[in-house]
């Protein structure tokens, strides 16, 4: 069945304004495996984003076997952490994190993966508990220098990347970004070549980088080709969300 996005101007529709088709679990794993092999790289790990889904149904996607996922807000994400402590699953904040909520972020999720600036990475240093290990990162890049979107620029990657590698409670594992979604392929593969690059740069200094997060409903396959190791879906696999993001 298909779920379109909701075309219209770029701005209108920041995350993704590629068609999308909603597809079981196992069809866009296979999906993933495809891509992948035709580029000749390694199938890349499924974030699941969940954001404004019930709990109930990021259980029924984990009862197939899905275990990581996505979330935008710390709040909503922590009912389900709690809903659903039972099944183990991999939480991974992926959402624009402000300061005053870093102390919470940093207890309660597995990953990361939207630290764009230093005054972050001491504030998810400091709160994550000792009993707990340490809190996997990636730094987000707004590799389209886009107003709307949050991320570092691709000059302060490095200098991040040192900061974050220098805490010992967290784990520097790569880097994230939302690649605009312009009409025109030829643009928007550059903008992932860009991020490979980087990341490459960034495997370079670091040997535990292992993760380049990029790709998602409308855009996952191009990613992949790109050199993704994980693509984040959310309407793909759960259909249209509940509720628009607050603006
Ligand atoms: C950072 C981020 N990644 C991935 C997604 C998933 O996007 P889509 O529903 O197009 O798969 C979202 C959705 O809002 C997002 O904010």
């Amino acid at each position: 069945m298909a779920a379109p996005c909701q075309l219209g101007p770029l701005s209108a529709c920041p995350v993704s304004a590629l068609p999308v088709t909603v597809l079981p679990l196992p069809t866009l794993l296979l999906n993933l495996h495809n891509a992948a092999t035709a580029a000749g790289r390694p199938t890349p790990r499924l974030l699941a984003v969940s954001k404004t889904q019930p709990a109930e149904a990021v259980a029924q996607l984990a009862a197939q076997g899905q275990r990581a996922f996505g979330e935008n807000y710390v709040q909503e994400a922590v009912a389900k952490i709690d809903a659903l402590a039972a099944l183990g699953l991999e939480w991974h904040l992926i959402g624009h994190l402000q300061s005053n909520k870093a102390d919470l972020a940093a207890q309660r999720f597995d990953w990361v993966q939207s630290v764009d600036r230093a005054k972050l990475v001491k504030a998810l240093a400091a709160h994550r508990p000792a009993a707990l290990p340490p809190l996997n990162v990636l730094v987000q890049v707004n590799i389209d220098d886009e107003d709307s979107k949050h991320g570092c620029s691709p000059d302060a990657v490095p200098a991040l990347a040192a900061a974050i590698a220098a805490e010992p409670r967290l784990c520097l594992r790569g880097l994230m970004a939302i690649p605009a979604p312009w009409p025109d392929a030829a643009r928007r593969a550059q903008a992932f070549e860009r991020m490979h690059a980087l990341f490459s740069d960034l495997a370079a200094g670091h040997p535990q980088v292992d993760t380049l997060s990029m790709g998602m409903s409308g855009d996952y396959p191009e990613a992949i080709a790109h050199g993704a190791t994980m693509v984040r879906v959310g309407t793909a696999l759960f259909g249209a969300r509940h509720r628009p993001d607050p603006q």
